[in-house]
């Protein structure tokens, strides 16, 4: 295993992305990780990420020097390669200019991490620069603006990179890091079947012959965590399906086919549209919106949880489609980042006092859709868009009701059709449509129309984090409206959200 140090670098999860890609298990810790706890856990190599802050700032974020005496393989990238300057006596100061972008560095020497090249294209971002390097290092390249571009010490295996590996735009970023698990000595066997055993294994020593109950929404993540804990112990599982009647078009049926498809042993679904829109009537406020939603979830859940308990004995475990960014996220919460909507998940252990199961907790994204894959889960449903849990709740925007659900639920039919018919739905990272709380004049045929608006976004976006609005080619966003007002009655607009997140977020509420 590579322990991959954090120092808030916004690289940091693209480094452990790129070991595992490599066939190494990588995974990230705090910087305030202390030498013994990082000692128990054994790492091949230690990284030390980037970050944005300067070494010689008062309130720079640290480390344990002594994790440099493990004699454990170390890198520091970028920040990392600056602490590792500074903590051993080498002397860090601000360049002549902010170096940004792409660079070339000039090779000298035998860095291992270098072996073979000599004049490569890389990505540097910084401003400090380490100006002296400590004693017994070797300088082994240097840029046109930055004498110090790499840096090593052969008799203690740490090294030091100023641009980064990590990242696209350093082309052989990829073959460095190979080298340092080289000279880590690593043994490649990260890999997905390996990981799935392994899961299979754990689920079973967790669980034993215990009764696990889970939520599933139709989503990837709960979805291979689902099908991951049914294959190991059938007949342990119960899957929960809500529908609270903020779902799209066709989707209740969609899950209920897929789990079938599967064949799913305990799946129940629960029709809880009713409860769930009588909590929400009167309701403007999205905040209040959300908290409702999340709050009839629990109580739906208990209650379906109650009588499955009932009939089937005690229930001990809660499963959960946590991913590992998910727990990096909410393990290191910045203090600088207030909240913007309070994002609704079925979060309940605490009420109900279950232990969780979570199978895909060390796992990214991609890698759940590959495990899912190898799970031969079908490809059109590890490939959905993202759905929020308050569903169509947040994009029916202001008070929802019936009426404007079941418009909202054509319009998004016909928006998410065309761009399947015409190959784009793959092409964008989430696409939906919203329905605005106010109508507009319009004509149909000879009478005047006075209805609603409706709004279609799409966005490109890696994390959800940052998006941009997506560029739908005009032939088919005409074809898109054109239907939509045609064929959806009680709609005069069509409009497309061209706003960025940020300022903007993905959806509306
Ligand atoms: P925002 O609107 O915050 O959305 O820019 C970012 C991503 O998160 C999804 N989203 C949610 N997902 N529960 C979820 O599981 C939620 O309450 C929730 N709210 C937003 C959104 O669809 C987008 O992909």
């Amino acid at each position: 295993m590579i322990a991959v140090i954090n120092f808030g670098g916004q690289y940091c999860h693209l480094i452990a992305r790129k070991i595992r890609e490599l066939g190494v298990k990588a995974e990230i810790f705090s910087h305030t990780i202390s030498v013994q706890e990082l000692k128990k856990l054994n790492p091949d190599g230690i990284i030390l990420s980037g970050g944005p802050a300067s070494v010689n700032q008062k309130d720079a974020p640290k480390m344990d020097l002594k994790i440099l005496d493990l004699g454990i393989p170390v890198l520091g990238i970028c920040y990392g390669m600056q602490l590792i300057a500074k903590g051993l006596n080498g002397t860090v100061d601000k360049g002549p200019s902010k170096e940004y972008g792409k660079s070339i560095i000039s090779v000298k020497g035998k860095d291992p991490l270098l072996k073979g090249l000599k004049k490569e294209q890389v990505w540097l971002s910084h401003f400090d620069t380490v100006k002296k390097a400590p004693k017994n290092f070797v300088v082994s390249s240097s840029t046109k603006t930055c004498s110090i571009s790499s840096m090593y010490s052969p008799s203690k295996k740490l090294f030091g990179l100023q641009f980064h590996p990590e990242v696209h735009h350093t082309p052989n970023g990829k073959k460095i890091l190979s080298n340092f698990l080289k000279e880590c000595k690593a043994k490649k066997d990260w890999n997905l079947s390996s990981a799935i055993k392994g899961i299979q294994k754990e689920i079973k020593q967790k669980t034993g012959k215990e009764k696990i109950i889970m939520g599933v929404s139709g989503g990837v993540d709960s979805l291979v965590a689902s099908v991951l804990i049914h294959k190991t112990i059938p007949g342990q599982l119960f899957c929960v399906f809500i529908d609270n009647g903020l779902m799209r078009k066709n989707e209740k049926t969609y899950i209920e086919s897929l789990y079938k498809k599967m064949k799913f042993r305990h799946f129940f679904s629960v029709n809880a549209s009713e409860e769930f829109l009588s909590a929400l009537k009167g309701v403007f406020d999205p905040e209040e919106k959300r908290k409702i939603i999340g709050h009839t979830f629990i109580e739906v859940f208990e209650k379906k949880a109650k009588e499955l308990e009932l009939k089937h004995g005690k229930i001990s475990f809660l499963g959960q489609g946590t991913i590992y960014p998910d727990r990096i996220e909410s393990a290191e919460p910045s203090k600088t980042t207030s909240k913007i909507k309070s994002h609704h998940n079925l979060t309940l252990p605490e009420k109900m006092s279950l232990k969780l199961v979570e199978p895909l907790r060390e796992f990214y994204k991609d890698e759940v859709r590959e495990l899912g894959k190898t799970l031969k889960i079908p490809q059109d449903a590890l490939q959905r868009h993202p759905f929020p849990g308050p569903g169509l709740g947040v994009r029916v925007l202001g008070e929802v009701s019936r009426e404007k659900l079941e418009i909202l639920r054509e319009v998004d039919f016909i928006f998410i059709d065309e761009l399947k018919k015409n190959n784009f739905y793959s092409k964008t990272w989430q696409a939906f449509a919203a329905l605005f709380p106010v109508k507009a004049v319009g004509v149909k045929g000879d009478e005047r129309e006075y209805s609603f608006v409706v709004a279609l976004r799409a966005v490109n976006s890696v994390d959800g984090m940052t998006a941009d609005w997506t560029r739908i080619p005009d032939k088919l966003l005409e074809k898109i409206s054109s239907r939509i007002l045609n064929e959806v009655n009680g709609v005069s607009r069509v409009l497309y959200d061209i706003s960025q997140k940020p300022p903007a977020t993905i959806e509306f509420e």
